[in-house]
């Protein structure tokens, strides 16, 4: 492959500031969309470049900012922006691990400008490397372009500078288009400019957006290259961008996957996170969450009411008003509605787990019920079983957890709590009510209720005067005549 020297590309990315406005505990670029921080969009987008660098420049709460984004993209270097505060110091800093006569082009990423796609960025590249500039900025017109900093261009149209919202007089802050904190810069004339911003602004801060003048005074031409699509330069400075972000984001995500074939109901309430996959017919129902790894296979349908994390549906499975995390659901299975699959969940082929279930760390085998009121915990289950309404392992003991083994076609009796450790045969049953603590061999029935006793007349005798013993007074006095009836057709 032949690389000319000017074809080389560095990309920056800006990570070191602290996020005030989003008043939070967490750095801003963590904050996450889609569920990936902003700034692992950010770093996706890079990678997608191929540059032959990436730096990421941090401060505020940098370990934590460095882990998040070296867990993200193990091959970037990550660098500290000193005390001097603003985005003009944090490249300057970030060049410093460029060699010092890299000759090629330097593009500055913002970590809290998530949506910009690959080929947006490619595109602004081509333009800047097919004109004479020194820099290009990536531009877009919004309606309210409040906040953000202004593209100021002469009489003919040039670029001349760019001017923040916090130091703009009233004429320049009604110009619509913004600076979307995207630039491409030639290396060597960012550095030589760099080093004469200065702090002498609203923030006391060094702008990186006054390299633009700079450079024009010294001769050098500014390109502006306005994005094709406006709102995907949207800077998430507080939780209303965040949030905004979070929607195109998933608009984004819900019409790829509609693409793809897969139905989704209402756009608006359904929400997948970037790494979820869902395979062609599948259904999604209104208010459906799908997120981290969750997959999902053909024609199953998910919701309505639902939240996936990181789950694994099989093929042709309904999976209705449900909240599974860390679950495998087989093909054809049938849950819910209103079921909880925990951690460790896996649900063989065709087995069916109804209303008020409660699953953890459980394997359940082919075609196995387990329809209503029944908690599995630490268990295994064989296949073809059926649990009884109300069904319980006990499997705590206030020390430890145990185990529960549960073998084929086994039937449980409502009611039945099984106390770990234990283990019922293939084929085993058990009664209505059943207290099982010794293990069931296969094909036994196990009662650990007494026989029933019934003490005739005692309502009548011990609540004298209710309505209970006033109804069975008559009950039994109509059986009585009834019996005699029957005695005299003898
Ligand atoms: C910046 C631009 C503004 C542009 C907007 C686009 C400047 C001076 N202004 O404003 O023209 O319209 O982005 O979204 O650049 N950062 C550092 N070190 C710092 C300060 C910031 O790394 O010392 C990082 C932040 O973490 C953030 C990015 O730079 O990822 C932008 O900083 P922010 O303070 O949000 O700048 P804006 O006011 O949005
Ligand atoms: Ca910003």
């Amino acid at each position: 492959m032949t690389e000319t020297l000017s074809s080389r590309l560095a990309v920056v990315v800006l990570a070191a500031g602290q996020g005030t406005r989003m008043k939070s505990r967490l750095p801003k670029v963590l904050h996450p969309i889609g569920g990936r921080p902003l700034v692992g969009h950010v770093l996706e987008t890079a990678l997608a470049l191929e540059p032959e660098r990436v730096v990421v420049v941090v401060r505020h709460e940098r370990d934590l900012v460095a882990g998040a984004v070296t867990d993200a993209a193990p091959g970037v270097v990550v660098v500290d922006q000193d005390d001097v505060p603003g985005t003009g110091r944090a490249v300057e800093v970030a060049l410093d691990a460029l060699d010092a006569d890299f000759p090629g082009d330097v593009l500055v990423l913002s970590g809290d400008v998530p949506l910009l796609e690959a080929d947006t960025l490619a595109s602004l590249l081509r333009t800047h490397r097919d004109s004479a500039v020194a820099a290009t900025v990536l531009s877009a017109t919004l309606d309210d372009a409040t906040g953000y900093g202004r593209v100021i261009r002469d009489a003919d149209g040039t670029v001349s500078r760019i001017v923040e919202q916090k130091d703009a007089t009233e004429a320049e802050a009604s110009v619509t288009e913004i600076n979307a904190g995207v630039y491409v810069f030639r290396a060597p004339a960012l550095r030589a400019h760099l080093s004469l911003v200065g702090t002498a602004n609203a923030q006391g801060e060094k702008y990186l957006t006054d390299v633009v003048a700079l450079l024009r005074a010294s001769r050098l031409a500014v390109a502006a290259s306005p994005a094709p699509d406006a709102a995907a330069a949207l800077g998430v400075n507080d939780r209303v961008q965040l949030a905004e972000a979070a929607r195109l984001l998933n608009a984004r995500t819900v019409r790829r996957w509609q693409l793809e074939g897969v139905s989704i109901q209402d756009p608006a309430t359904t929400w997948i996170d970037v790494r979820a996959t869902l395979a062609p017919d599948v259904t999604v129902l209104p208010n459906t969450h799908i997120l981290g790894a969750t997959t999902i296979a053909e024609g199953a349908t998910v919701g309505p009411d639902t939240s996936l994390i990181d789950c694994e549906i099989g093929a042709g499975a309904t999976v209705r008003r449900v909240e599974a995390n860390l679950a495998v659901v087989g093909d054809g299975v049938s849950v819910g509605p209103y079921t909880h699959l925990r951690p460790g969940t896996v649900l063989g082929e065709g087995v069916k787990v109804g209303s008020f279930v409660e699953t953890k760390n459980v394997r359940v085998g082919t075609g196995t019920k387990v329809p209503h009121f029944i908690y599995l915990g630490d268990a295994e289950v064989g296949s073809h079983a059926n649990l009884g309404a109300g069904t319980i392992t006990a499997n705590y003991d206030d020390v430890d957890k145990h185990r529960t083994l549960i073998g084929d076609e086994v039937h449980t009796g409502s009611h039945t709590v099984l106390v770990a450790p234990v283990r019922l045969g293939d084929g085993a049953k058990t009664g209505a009510g059943a207290v099982i603590r010794k293990d069931v061999p296969a094909g036994a029935l196990a009662l650990s209720v007494a026989p029933q006793r019934n003490v005739e007349g005692w309502v009548e005798k011990n609540r004298p005067g209710t309505g209970a013993a006033d109804v069975a007074a008559k009950a039994r006095s109509a059986q009585k005549a009834d019996d005699g009836a029957q005695e005299e057709d003898r």
